[in-house]
């Protein structure tokens, strides 16, 4: 899979755009700036706008193709980001964040609890959620994501990855992707939002 992500990021062009995704800038939005950790981030397209709001900004994902896109992009828009190489069953750090964004992160079946598990204890409590990635209705149209009905959302799934927030909404909504070459048209996500 490491190897797919660095061929898909060796292009010039930005997979998925170099503007933040519309429902993850809407949530930044309306929110002081704090630390904010973005996992499999790519690249860098949220991490960078949120470092341009003032947020300090840890990112990762497994691709070095992504990372030197991402650092790229930081740079022309004059700001800076912490972004490391690891997998996200490995990620570890000392301290919380604020707010944790998990952006159309799909994982295969068997790590997918293992790898939310780890993460979401990064969230300190008190702290935000907030996560958008396809749904199962999305498979077969054509605007993106994986085509494995095992690796997409539903409103149940992601609602038992991420039971340890005290307040979680979760639901299904149908958008107009315009995200670079790899995210276009009509959608069916997920979407949720939570408070530890
Ligand atoms: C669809 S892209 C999304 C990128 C970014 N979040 C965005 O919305 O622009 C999925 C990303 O997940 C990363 N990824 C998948 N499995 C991973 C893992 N186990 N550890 C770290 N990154 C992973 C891939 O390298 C890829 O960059």
């Amino acid at each position: 899979m490491k190897q797919f992500w660095n061929q898909r990021y060796s292009d010039k062009a930005y997979a998925y755009g170099t503007e933040p995704n519309a429902f993850f800038k809407s949530q930044l939005d309306q929110r002081p700036p704090g630390r904010i950790l973005l996992p499999a981030e790519g690249e860098g397209r949220n991490a960078v706008y949120a470092a341009t709001l003032g947020w300090d900004v840890v990112a990762f994902d497994q691709s070095e193709a992504g990372k030197k896109k991402a650092m790229q992009l930081a740079e022309a828009k004059q700001t800076s980001i912490s972004y490391r190489i690891v997998d996200a069953m490995d990620f570890n750090e000392e301290t919380t964040f604020d707010l944790i964004f998990y952006g159309f992160f799909h994982v295969p079946p068997t790590v997918l609890l293992p790898i939310y598990t780890n993460l979401n204890k990064f969230v300190r409590p008190g702290g935000t959620l907030v996560l958008e990635g396809f749904s199962t209705k999305n498979l077969g149209r054509g605007s993106g994501g994986p085509q494995n009905e095992a690796m997409l959302f539903s409103t149940c799934r992601v609602k038992s990855l991420l039971h340890d927030f005290k307040t979680l909404e979760v639901w299904e909504e149908e958008v107009m992707l315009n995200e670079g070459r790899f995210h276009q048209g009509s959608a069916s996500v997920i979407r949720a939002i939570g408070v530890k």
